[in-house]
């Protein structure tokens, strides 16, 4: 199993030290623009080898893509984090030109891996590496849904003091303000979240996770990467244990929810193959609105990229 990791920022380099971790690849390339952080940053990991006990390689280099050549699996997580004041949707104009390139670098050295898009903004991106790589929606999604569920179900174990493990919730939309949680869905240790916590309570704790991300950017000047990167290697390990996993992630609808031209979070069953299935939930209508007012914002942010080309 090679996984190759484009950016070696923040997020790569944290996704790339829990596969290490994890013992999900023989090898791992991490690659980037600027001469010598991916080399530095492979080492470092590497370093860890005789402490955490893993065997895989780990290659740094920069800007070289021969290098990621017959991975099985990239993760594209290069692009600008958002500094405080920024929306994700701010950063469309400098991460479109920066993600086609990559893509195009990607498919032409692996032209059958799997593609995991975490760049922002998510949905819009995943669109960008779906239509340049021109590969079937199951091979090119994006990782926001498994993130967005994961600030949920923390916000839910402390509230409740429990173990956030056992709480299992439901995420759809776009990865931004418009996301919908799902509250219906969400359950601890199986009991309804509704009998558990009041809808006062829970509105909150909705709110709290839509701006999750934005918290975070407002007390460090800049993204997260530690739950982004562990909700990447979520996906990336039910992938290479083909576990058949239902998680949330961001794909191009085709006329599921009644939807078919927008790229946006739902769940789906995830193995080897990729998406082995984009299931479809029956949602109430008020759930439905929420949706498809997603639907209209990342609509907006895709005709911005549209406009860009
Ligand atoms: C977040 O929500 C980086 O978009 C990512 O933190």
């Amino acid at each position: 199993m090679k996984i190759s990791i484009i950016g070696a920022g923040n997020v790569g380099a944290a996704v790339a030290h829990l596969l290490a971790l994890k013992s999900l690849a023989n090898q791992i390339v991490l690659v980037d623009v600027k001469e010598g952080v991916a080399e530095g940053k492979a080492l470092d990991i590497l370093q860890c080898s005789p402490l955490e006990n893993f065997a895989t390689d780990v290659l740094g280099v920069t800007n070289n893509f021969e290098a990621t050549n017959k991975s099985d699996i990239v993760v594209i997580t290069s692009g600008m984090p958002r500094k405080p004041g920024m929306s994700r949707d701010d950063l469309i104009a400098t991460n479109a030109g920066i993600v086609k390139s990559v893509t195009n670098n990607v498919v032409k050295y692996s032209p059958d891996a799997i593609i995991i898009v975490v760049a922002n903004p998510l949905d819009v991106m995943t669109y960008c590496a779906h239509v340049t790589s021109q590969v079937s929606r199951n091979k090119v999604f994006g990782m926001a849904g498994v993130l967005d569920m994961a600030r949920f179900r923390t916000f839910i174990a402390q509230e409740l003091h429990c173990k956030a493990s056992d709480v299992d919730a439901l995420l759809i939309g776009g990865h931004g303000d418009t996301m919908v949680p799902l509250p219906r869905y969400t359950t601890v240790a199986g009991i309804p979240i509704t009998e558990l916590i009041t809808a006062e309570k829970l509105e909150t704790l909705v709110q709290r996770t839509v701006f999750g991300g934005g918290e975070i950017v407002k007390l460090m000047g800049t993204s997260a990467y530690y739950a982004p990167a562990s909700s990447t290697v979520e996906m990336i390990d039910t992938i290479v244990k083909d576990s058949n996993r239902i998680l949330s992630v961001c794909v191009k609808l085709e006329g599921e929810y009644g939807i078919d031209d927008c790229y946006l979070s739902v769940p789906v069953i995830l193995g080897k193959e990729g998406i082995k299935k984009v299931l479809e939930l029956q949602l109430s209508s008020d759930e439905m609105n929420l949706l498809q007012q997603s639907r209209e914002k990342v609509k907006t942010v895709m005709n911005v990229f549209n406009s860009l080309k």
